[in-house]
């Protein structure tokens, strides 16, 4: 359950509402990770280009944001750009990303505020045009003392990237503390990820219903459960990260052990000790 301070239930429309008092407050995931897809396909539809759809979709990086942040969801981190859609996309669409990510920090700021989001940035910023860069600091620094949700967006980002950026930060430290590599444990490899600070996502959430990961928080997502829409990023809003939530409720979490079923298990091995004797 969330800390009660951080709820604004009375904020959701009442469909969210309907959905959001068949939940568990025992069970809410504590982070959600998002693969925002779709956005051409949504304007291919309406014969549309393709930007159109990434400003839509960018609509719906803000009201997603906002319900999260109304039912006190602690980490939101959504994969708005990553290192392939950075090599791999035409230069006028790469550029049209970059724009409309500076438009959008700067218009929706203060809605950021009323809502005590926080934002960061995982992924490799450093490559990112300086004037981007310097409108995401300005975001960063503004939202940095807001204490509800922290809105993380991965941008040029790469989750094998993300690992040899580790493997080198990791490989540096135990030069200078000159200590071999048979210490190396997956908390040290935890500890020089872009996520060290955030529990693992519990939800991840693809839309557009294709069944990829896509380079996208690999290390993380080990034990993550995974929901799959067929609906488009820029029709995804916040009543669908509700149900999203409700399907995400009725599955059982094992970590590799035997779950609540386990006792059941146990009983039959008993048994089938007892008839072996
Ligand atoms: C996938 O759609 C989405 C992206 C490449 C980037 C996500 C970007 C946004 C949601 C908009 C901007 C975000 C912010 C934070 C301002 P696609 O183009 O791959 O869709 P397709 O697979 O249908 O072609």
């Amino acid at each position: 359950m969330y800390p009660s301070g951080t709820l604004r239930i009375d904020e959701l429309t009442p469909e969210e509402r309907t959905v959001y008092a068949t939940l568990k407050p025992e069970r809410l995931p504590e982070h959600i990770a998002i693969i925002m897809d779709g956005n051409g396909r949504w304007a291919g539809h309406r014969s549309l280009k393709r930007f159109l759809g990434h400003q839509q979709g960018a609509k719906s990086v803000q009201l997603v944001t906002e319900t999260a942040s109304r039912i006190g969801l602690p980490w939101l981190t959504l994969y708005a750009f990553s290192l392939e859609n950075n090599l791999r996309r035409p230069r006028p669409e790469v550029n049209f990303l970059m724009r409309l990510l500076r438009s959008y920090l700067e218009s929706n700021l203060q809605r950021m505020m009323d809502n005590n989001v926080r934002i960061r940035y995982i992924g490799r910023i450093h490559e990112l045009p300086s004037e981007v860069q310097d409108k995401m600091s300005w975001a960063e620094e503004a939202t940095a003392r807001n204490t509800g949700t922290t809105l993380t967006l991965a941008l040029n980002y790469g989750g094998r990237s993300e690992m040899v950026d580790a493997f080198r930060a990791l490989s540096a430290e135990l030069k200078q503390k000159n200590l071999s590599p048979d210490h190396i444990t997956e908390e040290d490899i935890h500890r020089h990820l872009y996520t060290a600070h955030m529990p693992d996502p519990d939800l991840l959430i693809r839309t557009s219903g294709e069944m990829r990961i896509s380079n996208y928080l690999l290390w993380q997502i080990a034990y993550t459960e995974i929901f799959v829409t067929e609906r488009l990023w820029p029709d995804f809003r916040g009543i669908h990260l509700l149900e999203a939530i409700a399907d995400f409720q009725r599955r059982e979490r094992r970590y590799g052990g035997l779950g609540e079923a386990s006792g059941a298990v146990d009983e039959e091995a008993d048994r089938l000790k007892i008839v072996a004797r």
